[in-house]
């Protein structure tokens, strides 16, 4: 797909098609009023309609914003996408409007989205040219050019996490993660260090080497860093990057082990924020830190029952291999807060809990973290970019669910009551003093994959967490 904006009269542009958005039939001239009457078109509902005779495809819409726009324009891409169109024209002034760029441009990228690469009869999607036009806009073409390339940054980064968490585990393994880190750091010019299960052991990561150790593929650090000159601050990301999760020794059921390519998702987040730092112009330092790992059974495996010492000295007695994701994470932020200082904001990103999704649903980002001011300024991000967050509250009585008999702290409670809350309570054993208001613990289980579609969302990875994140950075002053 290419969407270009076009300076032209609106009449004068040739296309295949033209995307009418119909928010109150009566306001449309009475031709296109007469043939959406007899087809009952209810501008009320998510009908689309195309009319052969005037090639216009109408799309209903009630709210001609945010994400019911974009919903709007993903339904008219997958339409199109349908009839085999090719070229498209999109008047950006409608219904005596000015659509925003980035809800039509998002709508049309995130919803022409689909994963074709495993399909062996394939249906070439026709290449789509699309054409935006600008004349009665208010706004200077220069501008809102400007925001076009933004957003189409920000919706490939995106479609790219996508392709990433849909990938099934057998072609992509930790070092599969580690050579897309590496093609990244080279189109951004970021710098990019891998380290291996030597590096892990040599410095103390016994939490984060354990869970790989029955794979057959080694485990990578990863660790990108974008550093624009005089930066205004440094952020960390850090993301769960299981290529993989079988569940280890406490291996999951079958069912529940179908769609676990999905545990890298918090990775590829960290990934995809990470590849679109330079097209945005950041201001930050940011560091991207990723422990890709594979959780696998086998005479290797690592045990309920075993204790590990993690980076920053704390033991973990394991009750749960499943519970891996949170030993993964302890060790990556031990790393960050060793390798980084002067934090000034600290992010993970994981599906680490089937809690989340039971407590929030499929759609929202279980966020955690010990300042309600940063947590406020995310979910005012969240908002702003069209991805949902509930806030799970710490408090002072459930970190003793987290006591051990044996060791200083269990991987996995006794009771399942408040799961994603101790999944987090967890990690913050492994947060320094210095950074604790710094960091935020965001659970993706629910957000970062659909097991059906949902708005502008095809089945499989979502890419949760990138438009959020690049929003909070946007509005950091
Ligand atoms: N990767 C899973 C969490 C998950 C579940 C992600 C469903 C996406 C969809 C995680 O590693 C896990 O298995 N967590 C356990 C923790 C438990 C053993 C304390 C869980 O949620 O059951
Ligand atoms: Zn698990
Ligand atoms: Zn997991």
């Amino acid at each position: 797909m290419n969407i270009n904006l076009i300076k032209k009269d609106y009449s004068e542009i040739q296309s295949d098609v033209e995307i009418l958005i119909v928010k109150n039939i009566k306001k449309l001239s009475k031709k296109d009023q007469k043939i959406l009457k007899q087809i009952s078109f209810n501008a009320k509902s998510s009908d689309t309609y195309f009319d052969v005779n005037t090639k216009k495809l109408f799309v209903a819409c009630s709210i001609l914003k945010d994400e019911d726009l974009k919903i709007a324009f993903s339904f008219a891409i997958r339409k199109i996408k349908s009839f085999k169109f090719k070229n498209v024209k999109v008047n950006l002034f409608q219904n005596e409007k000015e659509l925003k760029i980035k809800d039509v441009v998002e709508g049309l990228v995130l919803g022409a989205y689909n994963f074709t690469k495993y399909k062996s009869s394939k249906t070439k999607d026709t290449k789509i040219q699309i054409s935006l036009c600008s004349k009665d806009l208010k706004e200077d073409f220069d501008s809102l050019n400007i925001k076009l390339q933004n957003v189409l940054a920000i919706t490939s980064s995106v479609n790219m996490v996508r392709n990433i968490i849909n990938t099934p585990p057998e072609d992509y393994f930790p070092q599969t993660m580690a050579n897309d880190a590496i093609k990244i750091a080279k189109e951004n010019d970021l710098e990019c260090i891998i380290h291996g299960e030597e590096y892990l052991l040599k410095n103390g990561m016994n939490a984060m080497y354990n869970v790989g150790r029955a794979s057959r593929h080694e485990s990578k650090l990863i660790h990108l860093t974008y550093k624009p000159k005089e930066a205004k601050g440094k952020i960390v990301l850090v993301g769960k990057g299981l290529t993989y999760d079988s569940g280890g020794l406490s291996l999951k059921s079958g069912a529940g082990m179908v769609s676990m390519k999905c545990d890298k998702s918090g990775g590829s987040a960290v990934l995809g924020v990470m590849n679109t730092l330079k097209a945005l112009n950041c201001q930050y330092e940011v560091h991207g830190i990723v422990g890709a790992v594979e959780n696998m059974i086998g005479g290797d495996a690592y045990k309920p029952d075993d204790i590990l010492k993690a980076k920053n000295g704390k033991t973990i007695e394991v009750r749960n291999t499943d519970a891996e994701g949170r030993l993964v994470l302890a060790d990556c932020l031990c790393y960050a807060q060793d390798e980084v200082s002067n934090i000034d904001y600290m992010f993970d990103y994981a599906t680490l809990t089937g809690a989340c999704i039971v407590a929030l649903g499929n759609q929202t980002i279980g966020t955690m973290g010990h300042s309600d001011k940063l947590k406020a300024k995310m979910q005012k991000a969240a908002n702003c970019s069209g991805e949902l967050i509930g806030i799970l509250p710490f408090n002072r009585y459930l970190p003793a669910m987290l006591k051990s008999g044996i060791a200083d702290i269990v991987n996995s409670t006794s009771s399942r009551a408040a799961g994603s809350i101790t999944a987090g309570l967890f990690l913050d054993n492994f947060v320094k003093k210095e950074n604790k208001k710094k960091w935020l613990h965001l659970d993706i289980a629910g957000a970062a994959y659909a097991e059906s579609p949902w708005a502008y969302n095809s089945f499989g990875g979502t890419g949760s967490g990138v438009r959020m994140t690049l929003d909070f950075i946007k509005n950091l002053k």
